[in-house]
């Protein structure tokens, strides 16, 4: 599986603290909307849309053990897994986010037309 990764901060640019600790946002790349997560350990990015039953979660707030909190019926969500709580027993895909000496990028699986 071929990756392309995407410059979403710049250092030059955006400064080197250019993400709050423990926030999310939500980025769109190629139409597709990822929520990306800052938390002591990096950033993380997972689908933008809760699978509960729609909500951003990058109006989320993070956590200290790194779940990302929907913000509107408060399931929660592994960074790093994407896995939710086993009550929830739903999940959210992941990304591959690299923090490089530039900036913060990440990837998504190429199209066929990108090749
Ligand atoms: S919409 Fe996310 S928990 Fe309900």
């Amino acid at each position: 599986m071929a990756i392309r990764f995407y410059k979403i901060y710049d250092f030059g640019i955006d400064g080197k603290e250019p993400q709050d600790m423990y926030s999310a946002r939500t980025i769109d790349i190629e139409n597709k909307r990822i929520c990306l997560a800052r938390v002591p350990s990096g950033y993380y990015a997972v689908d933008d849309v809760c699978p509960h039953a729609g909500a951003r979660l990058g109006l989320g707030k993070c956590t200290e053990d790194e779940m990302i909190i929907c913000p509107i019926h408060r399931y929660q969500y592994n960074l790093k897994t994407g896995r939710g709580l086993p009550k929830q027993g739903d999940y959210v895909n992941t990304y591959p986010v690299e923090t490089r000496a530039d900036g913060v990028y990440v990837g998504l699986e190429k199209k066929w037309w990108q090749f």
